[in-house]
């Protein structure tokens, strides 16, 4: 583009950003994510000093991080291949390598629109009933022991998430167990079960998770192994001397078995979000999944953005 380059701020008070005319809201993870950035303007931030900064409490994977990099590059029109602002550091973490300011002051209101009460932080979602209704049978014959794959599919922000949180708030999926794994973008061909990963990492820190890694360290070695912060580190290292560099095929069956078992045992929900930006062997694994014969309470729901695939 060129020319003289926008001028950036970050209100912290209000979770907004001003970039030129423009004001964007943006999630309370991602304002603590900018912060520290800001805050070491200039040089490298580590991933873990990132993800300390916003998920201070619970354990959550570098995938999650990414996917919140990308949210504020969006936000911020960066770009992950020419950073003007935030650069990628491999392997490392994530630095500002351009300006952005802090203003902390409250937004000013309108005096009319402060009588109008403030919308509540979960908004209702409207007009999904007859959506809500389908997934609910095809997850009652999944829980029923016919597996069903399903796609949600619609342009960005037309509400693919909001519809699978409503799935699984739901009063016949509250309390199943639910994996969730996030698609990133990512440059070539993308790490391989990346989505995968994460959504097992969610299963294990979830309902019966603890159970839930005993059947991984039974049937699925080479994917515990790689998930690192579930296990105490020289368990970690020993799994990793014993399951060495598994291939993707190998992977590929401890998968499907042990998730054949686990939706043997309780009704299992999947969920992978945002699939148009998969790696070609979460597409096979799925594929897999779905084509398997034996009866399993397995419930797949895959996310993605129609005209993205197209593009792909
Ligand atoms: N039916 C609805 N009623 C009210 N608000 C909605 C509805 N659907 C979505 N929203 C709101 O619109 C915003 C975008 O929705 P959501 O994140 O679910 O979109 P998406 O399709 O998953 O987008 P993306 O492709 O970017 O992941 C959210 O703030 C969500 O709460
Ligand atoms: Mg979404």
């Amino acid at each position: 583009m060129g020319g003289r380059p926008e001028r950036v701020s970050l209100n912290v008070t209000d979770a907004r950003l001003r970039r030129g005319a423009r004001d964007i809201p943006l999630r309370p993870k991602d304002v603590a994510i900018l912060q520290l950035l800001i805050a070491h303007q200039g040089r490298l931030v580590t991933k873990e000093a990132l993800l300390a900064a916003a998920w201070p409490d619970v354990f959550v994977s570098d995938a999650v991080l990414k996917v919140a990099i990308n949210r504020l590059r969006t936000a911020l029109g960066d770009d992950a291949r020419t950073p003007r602002l935030i650069e990628t550091r491999h392997r490392r973490g994530y630095c500002l390598v351009g300006k952005i300011s802090l203003v902390d002051a409250p937004a000013l209101e309108a005096p009319e629109a402060a009588a109008v009460p403030r919308l509540p932080e979960a908004r209702a979602i409207v007009g999904r009933e007859a959506e809500l209704a389908q997934l609910e049978e095809w997850f009652a014959h999944a829980a029923g022991g016919s597996r069903q794959l399903v796609f949600v599919t619609g342009e960005a922000g037309l509400g693919k998430t909001a519809l699978v949180d409503l799935l699984l708030e739901s009063p016949n999926v509250r309390g199943v167990r639910v994996g969730r794994g996030q698609c990133v973008e990512q440059h070539g061909a993308g790490e391989a079960y990346l989505p995968i990963l994460d959504a097992l990492g969610h299963l294990c820190r979830g309902l019966g998770g603890a159970a839930i890694k005993r059947r991984l360290a039974r049937h699925a070695p080479s994917w515990l192994a790689q998930m690192p912060g579930l296990l105490r580190p020289d368990d970690a290292v020993n799994l990793r001397r014993r399951t060495g560099n598994a291939t993707r095929e190998r992977m590929l069956r401890e998968l499907v078995e042990t998730l054949d078992v686990l939706a043997r045992e309780h009704p299992l929900v999947l969920v992978v979000e945002d699939l148009h930006w998969s790696d070609p062997s979460t597409l096979d694994a799925l594929g897999a999944l779905a084509r398997r014969r034996d009866r399993a309470r397995l419930f797949v729901l895959a996310t993605y953005r129609p005209e993205e695939t197209a593009a792909a």
